[in-house]
């Protein structure tokens, strides 16, 4: 089974939204143009199934997980597409098991301790904090590693370049999560090597802030 770590390597979780299959592929390679060598394809659009299948078949190379995943269907529909890791915007006891069951590494989304209890209970050790920025960002998940000091956190929503490297500096902070590397106004205008760019410097940031 994949690590979380490995999915987190590079300090930044590419939230993206694709509306049509054909933009999965360019994508995926101007992410790890960038060193990006994971991205969660999320559920949001009719596309996200045919896109993790395209990405997985057609760029080994990178990392491909399903996000906005909220349902056991979902987490089927990702799997078989070839998803290698799941997301969640929440913790639903069904959902989070169906993962564990196949294997897959699932961060729930979570923003208090009885969310974090449930996730403990059935093994998981890395969280999506969600949604970071409105719940508090650091200064929550500062106050949530007092009783909870075995779990990592994967803030997202409201992470950008120029907030990104005040979590990075955090230890209990195992990767940002967001969507400012890689818009969907980026992507519909085909500005991959914009998302390259973007990619670059926010890997660029987590290596000059992690080492
Ligand atoms: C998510 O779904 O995880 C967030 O919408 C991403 O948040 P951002 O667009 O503020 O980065």
């Amino acid at each position: 089974m994949l690590s979380i770590d490995q999915v987190s390597a590079c300090g930044v979780v590419p939230v993206v939204v694709l509306e049509d299959a054909a933009q999965a592929v360019p994508t995926a390679k101007a992410l790890l143009k960038g060193g990006i060598n994971a991205m969660e394809i999320t559920f949001r659009t009719a596309a996200a199934k045919e896109s993790i299948a395209r990405v997985a078949a057609e760029v080994p190379e990178m990392i491909v997980g399903a996000g906005t995943v909220v349902n056991v269907q979902q987490v089927h529909d990702a799997v078989d597409a070839g998803a290698k890791f799941i997301v969640s915007p929440g913790s639903a006891e069904d959902v989070i098991a169906e993962a564990m069951k196949l294997n897959v590494p699932i961060t729930p989304g979570v923003v208090t301790p009885s969310e974090i209890m449930l996730g403990l209970k059935l093994g998981v050790k890395v969280f999506k904090f969600f949604p970071a920025e409105s719940f508090g960002g650091l200064k929550t998940i500062k106050a949530l590693s007092g009783p909870f000091p075995q779990i990592k956190f994967i803030p997202t929503g409201g992470i950008n370049q120029a907030n990104a490297a005040e979590y990075f500096k955090n230890p209990k902070i195992q990767a940002v999560g967001g969507s400012w590397m890689v818009t969907k106004d980026m992507v519909n205008a085909g500005d991959f090597d914009g998302i390259a760019e973007k990619s670059a410097a926010a890997t660029a940031l987590f290596k000059e802030i992690r080492g």
